[in-house]
């Protein structure tokens, strides 16, 4: 038996076909345009996603000789996507999680002195990260495609559930807790959508995705939309919550950091969602059948892998990401440069919409060598200060940190990031943790496996980085260049 499972990323769509062992048995992947109409705007066309989704689909099936008996979904979170209920087609582009342009409406709210009340249902804060400032957006600026959603024929979600609504031909228009809980729109504690948290940015609840379980029955792909394959739709996650099943994460305590477009570190905190602090959020981890609820503390980094992705497109230094790890090898450390790599302002735990991108100490004898070590160390940085909020945040240190996402194959990367810690660093043969974990939650829904025993037998390590000796003085400098990075915009 196999499992075909999707990953509608932020640069591109991943599909595999996963075997029985957890093996990948095939894969298509297929890049879709980014969108810059403005300063910190950032735009996805729900039709490139779903063409993007129907190609890499085609070609991981087209790579194997197994019929996959269902499919599971995970997404780029947080993202606002409008689409027509019966048809499928937008009215608008999406506006996607690293768009900035809702700090206005944010400080606006934050000024009734409300912050604290959204937290305490949400797990979230104010920030234009989340889904439902992106909605009050289009409500205000954009009153044509909102029409649509006041009269009911249009709908509003997230990647997973257009996906899902493009899948079965319109038929469910679902979207599960863990996509739910990134939306400031959903109580997190009380499972279900908050009509106080609706009113308050203005979204009318009848457009809203049913809240669904993240596995187990969801609904049936329509063979004249997809492909002309009918298969069960049997798992949903958020692609941060998706790694951490892909990771095994399944017991309170344990963690991963997953290094895609930005880096996003989870620990499960059990059936009880924990009041954030210290920069972090509170999150649903996943929805069981029965209903209940796993949460997770997360500290979401905005750009990390993005910021190699800056130095290879934006500056033309590399030819492609890997090189970063031999350029980087080329020399002992950063030369004293520190790259602050604030390109679409600060996550956490600095939470800043108007921080932008720096370079400190750049001298006439700084290489581009200097520079790709200066990123990698920026990402370990980054990485550094959410484990220190969430040591802060439990009491308790981290025993180890499990990595997966694209940039984990570097292994200099790894090993700066278990000087940092201080802590070892556990790399998993299959990288790919987010789709696997969509496969695992489908697999788990239809039978392919049991149970998380069964899903725990097929993690296999790859590499374990120990931590060798770090200099304070290159932390506090990072520290003291993020305080320098914050406010640019706003000068
Ligand atoms: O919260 C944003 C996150 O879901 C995006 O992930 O992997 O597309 O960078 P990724």
């Amino acid at each position: 038996m196999s499992v075909l499972t999707i990953d509608a990323g932020t640069t591109g769509v991943t599909a595999l076909v996963v075997g029985e062992d957890g093996r990948i048995l095939a894969r298509g992947y297929q890049e879709f345009p980014q969108h810059y109409p403005d300063s910190g705007w950032v735009e996805h066309v729900p039709e490139e996603i779903w063409q993007a989704t129907l190609a890499s689909c085609q070609a991981a099936l087209d790579r194997t000789d197994q019929t996959p008996s269902c499919v599971g979904i995970t997404n780029q979170r947080e993202t606002a996507v409008l689409w027509n209920r019966k048809r499928g087609n937008s009215p608008r582009r999406a506006i996607v999680w690293q768009d900035r342009r809702t700090a206005g409406i944010c400080q606006e709210l934050r000024d009734l002195g409300i912050e604290s009340r959204v937290t305490r249902i949400t797990g979230l804060r104010l920030d234009p990260y989340f889904t439902a400032t992106k909605l009050t957006w289009i409500s205000r600026h954009d009153k044509r495609s909102w029409s649509g959603v006041e009269s009911g024929d249009t709908v509003v979600g997230t990647v997973d559930s257009y996906i899902i609504s493009r899948l079965t031909g319109g038929a469910v228009h679902a979207t599960d807790a863990s996509n739910a809980s990134r939306t400031l729109l959903y109580d997190i504690r009380a499972g279900s959508w908050s009509e106080e948290m609706c009113e308050l940015f203005g979204v009318p609840m009848e457009a809203l995705p049913e809240v669904v379980g993240s596995y187990g029955s969801i609904g049936e792909t329509d063979p004249e939309e997809f492909l002309g394959v009918r298969l069960p739709v049997a798992g949903i996650a958020g692609d941060q919550q998706a790694a951490m099943f892909g990771q095994n994460c399944y017991e309170p305590g344990s963690s991963k950091c997953t290094y895609g477009t930005g880096s996003f570190v989870l620990v499960n905190t059990g059936h009880e969602a924990v009041d954030p602090e210290h920069g972090l959020l509170s999150t649903v981890l996943w929805q069981h059948p029965d209903g209940t609820r796993d949460y997770a503390l997360e500290g979401a980094i905005f750009v990390t892998g993005a910021a190699v992705q800056w130095l290879r497109d934006g500056l033309g230094l590399l030819d492609s990401a890997p090189q970063s790890e031999a350029m980087a090898r080329a020399v002992e450390d950063s030369g004293g440069v520190v790259f602050v790599p604030a390109l679409t302002g600060l996550g956490a735990p600095d939470w800043d919409p108007h921080a932008r991108g720096a370079v400190f100490g750049i001298t006439r004898g700084t290489t581009r060598s200097h520079l790709a070590r200066a990123t990698l160390d920026a990402i370990a940085f980054e990485v550094r200060d959410v484990a220190e909020a969430m040591e802060r945040a439990s009491g308790t240190s981290l025993p180890e940190l499990r990595v997966d996402g694209g940039a984990s194959a570097n292994n200099l990367l790894c090993q700066i990031q278990a000087d940092q810690l201080a802590v070892s660093v556990a790399r998993p043969v299959v990288q790919e943790t987010t789709a696997l974990g969509a496969a695992f939650l489908a697999g788990l829904g239809t039978g392919v496996w049991s149970s998380t025993e069964e899903l725990k037998r097929t993690w296999r390590l790859d590499h374990r980085f120990e931590p060798g000796p770090r200099k304070e003085t290159d932390y506090q400098r990072w520290r003291a260049a993020v305080e320098r990075a914050k406010g640019w915009a706003e000068l």
